[in-house]
């Protein structure tokens, strides 16, 4: 049985209460919303609340917020707890995008930290992985994933509510996206080690890097690849929807 897909849209730092009511006007009044598909959510904390009441009462889609404090309360400013995502609507967090782990110099203890509170506290959480540039060239590709899933993932039960996005760094942002079948081979390799440690054969896998209407349907036609993760192809309605409505093609 395939998987059921996923597309997930992270807005990163953009997309005001305002803005994220006008892209949901035009989104909701042309969205296919296919059977059987999930369409989710990323947008800034500040934008949860108004995404989330948007969408209300829409099965299909998830809201979740781009990153989570693994702290439960407390003074720590700038910080969004699990509890306050899920007052705003929050269905799921991201964890350990690229982003937080180099940008912001979130360390794998952290990251695996965050994944247990939001599954902890209800959500579902997308751990993402991703070797940069170097590490690819190097042919540690498979390492370095396998590595950053076994410490995002240590101490979770193989029933989570779990999915993963592997995203190489290298791609994110940059109009260079893996081929689908590079996308595969990674993908192969995280399944693996999602068996090995357990997790059950429907947790989704997701690919994330320069994602765009023209190259969704060929990633799509990968077996292991269970839906996208989708930056800036995510910003526009209507390219959103399109995305959305793909289906796998080899062509
Ligand atoms: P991109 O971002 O689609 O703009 O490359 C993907 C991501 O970082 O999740």
């Amino acid at each position: 049985m395939p998987r059921p897909l996923m597309f997930a849209a992270n807005w990163k730092m953009n997309v005001a209460p305002g803005e994220a009511r006008t892209f949901l006007d035009r989104f909701l009044a042309i969205d296919k919303a296919v059977a059987g598909r999930t369409v989710a959510f990323f947008p800034p904390a500040v934008s949860l609340e108004t995404t989330s009441a948007r969408l209300t009462g829409h099965s299909h889609y998830l809201v979740g917020a781009q990153n989570i404090s693994w702290e439960p309360k407390g003074a720590y400013t700038g910080e969004t707890s699990v509890a306050l995502a899920r007052g705003a609507g929050a269905g799921a967090a991201l964890v350990g995008h690229s982003e937080r782990r180099h940008v912001f110099g979130e360390t794998e203890e952290e990251t695996s930290k965050k994944v247990r509170a939001a599954l902890d506290g209800g959500l579902l959480a997308m751990l993402c992985v991703g070797e940069k540039l170097l590490e690819r060239e190097r042919g540690e590709t498979e390492a370095v994933v396998t590595r950053q899933l076994r410490a995002g993932l240590a101490g979770v039960k193989g029933d989570a509510n779990l999915v993963i996005a592997y995203e190489p760094v290298w791609a994110i942002g940059t109009g260079r996206n893996a081929t689908p079948s590079d996308a595969a081979v990674v993908h192969a390799a995280i399944r693996v080690v999602l068996v090995d440690l357990g997790f059950l054969r429907d947790t989704r896998v997701l690919y994330g890097g320069s994602v765009s209407a023209g190259n969704v349907a060929q990633l799509l036609a990968e077996p292991e690849v269970d839906g996208v993760l989708v930056g800036g192809a995510s910003l526009d309605p209507d390219a959103w929807a399109g995305i959305c409505a793909t289906s796998p093609s080899i062509d």
